[in-house]
């Protein structure tokens, strides 16, 4: 993975943006390394810059090596040389792809899996997406059309944002810091969306936009297909040059990552050990199980701990790293980013996590309370749309603060598809749904996550106290003084005449308690502006359903039994 920059001048003439005006006039290449260091952590390995100095395009690409780590450095050329692109993520399918290519070019080689994106737009146009499967987001231009192309994946696992100066010049970058400071409209690149056409006429269109997301589907849930689906999607997320590991919080769904990329591995090496992480406070609940899972996986495990003082430590770099003010990120973000630290300083550049499993199946506790098949669905394709401004947000720039990628096998195109078109009536949790599976109708009370569940059971993936844990929320997890100490010590900060005056300061998103005024003054101080400050949206569940707006697990009413609203990774 790696971070992208981008500038098209709306002028088409050498570009003399606003940078310009230190003591040195900066030429384009200039500008364009300067903005986009401030994302460098994202590519640790090697900058690449193209300067198209007539047309007024810089491309920038900083690296992370992890797949054609020999070849694939960026900025890329096509063959014939006219098209640039800079690309992130990862392309799951470019082996598929490349044979398909070969057809009509014998000796196409790939360079690295994002390089068949060139051939894919050289062949079909803006109509590529629909071949690949992956986590990306890309910038390409094409020198003899003068079009541009900007893309980012379905669900927006990788970030993206975009930019207008005064000029109406044109600015695109993974993270918003490389932005701030020359654009004066700075939006996130919505997920499944491209934009084409000439710097003056680029127009937005959709490319993604299943059945699924206007109404449920009917289709009836297949435990074999739900099971075989979703291991061939950790398979197709284990292609990889470099030393990978597995985050395992002792939850069903990282635990499920880790075992299936375990049994995988080992059909061609018996005796791999895969490299798996945990972290929490001293003592904390998600110990127990991820040791569990690693002993019944056979991984190579490493607890980390952390100390309160040490997490709070981080609250302005992760502000300043995610790019968000939400309370729910903040909390959840941090002890991600202590752990993908270590990770990095093992030599591990590669991640395998379980985000999103509970955004398509309905895992969040407050779904308990959703009134009926329907209602949950939309809700389900609320927060899968949303994925990235919460969970992917957090996942991605974590991880990519210190330069490790982070992959999310839950979010496969084709499994989310398939899980996203099961009738509602039989993912909906609660206590006394009538639901029906494999034709058979059974009543009682049901877990969330019930048929993802019930699809691994049997004791060969995992021990049954595991695959049937009720869930924690990832900083509940951690230790349940991480909560609560965090939000006492981020309101400690604020004074009531300040926070009295909250609506006034912050009209837009007004944080509505001490800890969020906190958060979003330390956001505001690094990226001012209305502008950046509608890039963050809030997670909060369903307050209508008569959920209490923390979205802390303890916080939830439902939590009386074990139970937690939002859940481990
Ligand atoms: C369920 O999926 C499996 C695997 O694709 C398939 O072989 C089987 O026929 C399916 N069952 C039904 C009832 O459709």
């Amino acid at each position: 993975m790696c971070g992208i920059f981008a500038v098209f001048s709306s002028s088409r003439k050498p570009f003399a943006g606003k940078k310009c005006k230190g003591r040195f006039k900066k030429c384009l290449r200039e500008i364009a390394y300067d903005q986009s260091s401030k994302q460098r952590h994202r590519g640790p390995e090697h900058t690449g810059i193209e300067v198209l100095e007539s047309d007024g395009v810089a491309m920038v690409h900083e690296r992370l090596a992890i797949v054609g780590v020999y070849t694939g450095d960026q900025p890329f050329r096509s063959d014939k040389g006219h098209i640039l692109m800079v690309a992130n993520g990862e392309i799951y399918n470019y082996l598929e792809l490349s044979e398909k290519i070969r057809e009509k070019r014998p000796s196409y080689k790939p360079k690295s899996d994002c390089s068949v994106l060139i051939e894919l737009y050289e062949d079909h146009g803006v109509e590529l997406f629909s071949y690949i499967t992956g986590m990306y987001a890309f910038a390409l231009y094409d020198e003899e059309s003068k079009n541009i192309l900007l893309a980012r994946d379905p669900y927006g696992i990788i970030p993206m944002y975009f930019g207008r100066d005064r000029e109406q010049n044109i600015w695109v970058a993974s993270e918003m810091k490389c932005l701030v400071d020359v654009c004066t409209e700075i939006e996130v690149f919505e997920p499944g969306t491209m934009m084409f056409g000439p710097v003056k006429e680029l127009k937005k269109k959709r490319f993604f936009n299943p059945d699924w997301f206007d109404k449920p589907l009917r289709t009836h849930t297949n435990l074999t297909l739900l099971r075989e689906t979703f291991e061939k999607a950790v398979h197709s997320h284990l292609e990889c040059e470099v030393k990978f590991g597995c985050l395992l919080s002792g939850g069903v769904d990282s635990s499920l990552v880790a075992s299936i990329a375990t049994k995988i591995v080992r059909q061609t090496d018996p005796d791999f050990k895969l490299e798996t992480f945990s972290i929490g406070l001293e003592g904390a609940p998600d110990f127990e199980y991820s040791n569990k899972v690693a002993k019944f996986i056979g991984s190579h495990h490493t607890e980390i701990h952390f100390t309160v003082d040490q997490g709070l430590d981080c609250i302005r770099d992760i502000i300043y790293k995610l790019e968000t003010y939400d309370i729910t990120t903040v909390r959840c973000s941090i002890p991600m980013y202590m752990m993908t630290r270590f990770m990095k300083s093992k030599g591990i550049k590669m991640v395998l996590s379980g985000e999103g499993a509970d955004e398509i199946f309905g895992g969040y506790l407050y779904f308990h309370k959703a009134p009926n098949p329907e209602d949950f669905h939309h809700e389900l394709v609320k927060r899968v749309r949303q994925l990235h401004l919460s969970d992917c947000l957090r996942a991605n720039k974590s991880s990519m603060a210190w330069g490790i990628e982070l992959r999310v096998p839950f979010l496969d195109k084709e499994f989310v598809d398939l899980v996203m078109s099961i009738n509602p009536a039989e993912k909906i949790p609660g206590p006394l749904n009538q639901f029906q599976i494999n034709g058979k109708r059974s009543h009682g009370p049901r877990i969330e996550k019930y048929i993802l569940r019930k699809a691994f059971d049997g004791g060969s993936y995992l021990p049954d106290d595991v695959l049937w844990r009720q869930k924690e929320q990832f900083s509940d997890g951690v230790g349940y003084s991480w909560i609560d100490t965090i939000s006492e010590y981020a309101a400690s900060h604020v004074t009531d005449e300040d926070f009295a005056a909250a609506a006034e300061i912050y009209p837009i998103n007004t944080p509505t308690t001490k800890e969020a005024f906190y958060y979003r003054a330390i956001f505001e101080e690094m990226f001012p502006g209305d502008h950046c400050a509608r890039t963050v949206q809030k997670w909060v569940p369903r307050t209508d359903w008569g959920c209490s707006d923390d979205p802390s697990g303890r916080k939830q009413a439902t939590h009386t039994a074990h139970k937690k609203c939002k859940t481990d990774v």
